[in-house]
Formats: C-alpha cells, sequence, structure tokens
C-alpha cells in the first residue's frame, strides 16, 4: 500500500485542490522577496506548485501522486521525495521554500533541518503561527478543529530556532479576496464554508470525524441565516485584510 508521507491522504483528499487553493499574488511577492536573488529554488511539499516563482529555475520536491497530476504544465522539474530525507547534496540550490506544508510532516524540524542542509542561501517557509489560530472566528464554531489544527503546527519559537538566528518572522495580512483557499482567506466570506468542496481543500477538516464537521458547519449555516453571525463578526464583511495566524518565517 502507498501510504501517504504527511497526515493528509491526498489520494483521497486533494481532488480539486488545485481549483481551490491558487497562488494569491500578494502573499506570493512576499515569498518572492523573501527568496532574495537566488536563481535556483527548491519547493519542498509543492504539492500543485503554488507561489513557486515563474522568473527561477524551481526544482519541486512532492510525495503524492495526487498532487503531482494537478501540476499546471511547462512547470520544473518534480522529484518524488519527502522533506525529512532530501536526495539532493548539501548546498545544492540557492534558496528553498516550503508553502503551507510543514504542518503535514511526520517530523517538521528535521525536514526544516534537511532544507537548510541543501540551500545555500534564503529558506523561506510560510506556515501558521499555532497560538494565533484562535483568531479566525470559524474556531468558535468549531473547537476540535481548532485542537486539531493546534496541534500540527510547530510554534514559531521551534522554527526560528530550527532556521538558526538570523531567522525573522513575519505576519502575513489575509486580503479580503484571497485566492488561496486556506481557512483564514475565508475570514470575511463565511457563507464559502457551508460549501463541502471549499473545506475538502482544507485538509484540517479531514481529521475530524465527519459528524463533527456536520454539526460545526451547521452551527454556523443557522447563525448566518438568524443574523447572529453578522451581529458578532458583519465588520469583517467589510475589512480589507485579517492578520491571523499566517506567518512567513525566513532564513535571509
Ligand atoms: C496543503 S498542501 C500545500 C501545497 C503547496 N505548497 C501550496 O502552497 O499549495 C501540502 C503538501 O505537502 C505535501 N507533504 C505532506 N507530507 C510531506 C512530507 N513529509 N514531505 C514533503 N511534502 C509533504 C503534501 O503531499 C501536499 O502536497
Amino acid at each position: 500500500m502507498n501510504l501517504p508521507a504527511g497526515d493528509v491522504d491526498y489520494a483521497t483528499y486533494g481532488a480539486g485542490y488545485a481549483g481551490r487553493r491558487r497562488t494569491d499574488p500578494r502573499i506570493a511577492t512576499l515569498v518572492d522577496q523573501a527568496l532574495g536573488t537566488a536563481r535556483t529554488v527548491l519547493n519542498v511539499g509543492a504539492g500543485a506548485g503554488s507561489y513557486e516563482p515563474v522568473d527561477r529555475a524551481v526544482v519541486a520536491v512532492e510525495p503524492s501522486v495526487a498532487m503531482l497530476v494537478q501540476r499546471p504544465p511547462g512547470t520544473g522539474p518534480v522529484i518524488r521525495a519527502v522533506a525529512q530525507a532530501l536526495p539532493l547534496g548539501s548546498d545544492a540550490v540557492d534558496a528553498a521554500m516550503a508553502t503551507v506544508t510543514i504542518h503535514q510532516w511526520p517530523d517538521p524540524l528535521l525536514g526544516i533541518a534537511e532544507l537548510c542542509r541543501v540551500t545555500r542561501g534564503p529558506v523561506a517557509i510560510l506556515t501558521f503561527d499555532p497560538d494565533t489560530l484562535d483568531r479566525l472566528w470559524l474556531m468558535e464554531y468549531a473547537p476540535k478543529l481548532l485542537a486539531a489544527e493546534t496541534s500540527r503546527y510547530p510554534t514559531v519559537r521551534a522554527l526560528v530556532s530550527a532556521l538558526g538566528p538570523t531567522a525573522s518572522v513575519h505576519e502575513v495580512p489575509v486580503p479580503f479576496d484571497c485566492v488561496d483557499g486556506f481557512t483564514e482567506a475565508y475570514y470575511g466570506r463565511p457563507e464559502a464554508f457551508l460549501d463541502p468542496s471549499v473545506r475538502r481543500s482544507q485538509s484540517a477538516w479531514s481529521l475530524l470525524d465527519p459528524a463533527v464537521e456536520e454539526a460545526a458547519v451547521g452551527a454556523l449555516a443557522a447563525d448566518l441565516a438568524s443574523g447572529r453571525w453578522d451581529e458578532r463578526h458583519g465588520a469583517l464583511r467589510r475589512q480589507p485584510s485579517f492578520l491571523g495566524a499566517l506567518r512567513l518565517v525566513v532564513r535571509p
């Protein structure tokens, strides 16, 4: 049997990922800046290729075939491997990136040590801070989603320690019309969570009992219908961006 390399089975949950989880250009600019002047870039946990620079030589590392087949034609070479054992020599590339993936790795800090080993220059990690995931109102409706998510993400302190003393942490604002459909992307568009295809592209839901998911979505639907959600959170419908848990952690 082909076991998933992370905590999500994309052979089951990956269909349609690339349609919902697309590069948001404003977030991409921040990732691109973090990569500095690198000409060769390794993208680990590359999935369908979101956030890969188009004007540099990119090599992707991705274990899931279901994700590989969703990569757009014309993207660079892909190595089918895992972060914790990168099949590259030391200092092989100018820069490395890992976007919204380290929480799925069985040993994120070992994976990051591997990124640092194979990279001469910048290492850019786009991830979520487990200590601020509760800024998103959704977690009131789905406390088990919060618990599942909090236990997956390494702390920011652990990431900085893994990347070394020059590492820096940047809060990434999520734009209102963010086109990358992670949970915080819908902070001001709550009706999106009623769509099963939106939730299917957010891996944390796959870790919950379906009855728990159904109860959370049912409670949200009821509050949207009664106006209670808008009474409490409606200002978010007019808020241009949201500072939640999204972070860019960079070794220059
Ligand atoms: C949420 S997707 C993110 C994909 C892409 N980086 C993006 O920003 O859309 C997480 C990816 O991490 C991959 N992954 C899971 N475990 C991994 C591991 N141990 N090593 C490398 N990649 C892994 C999954 O197969 C999946 O493609």
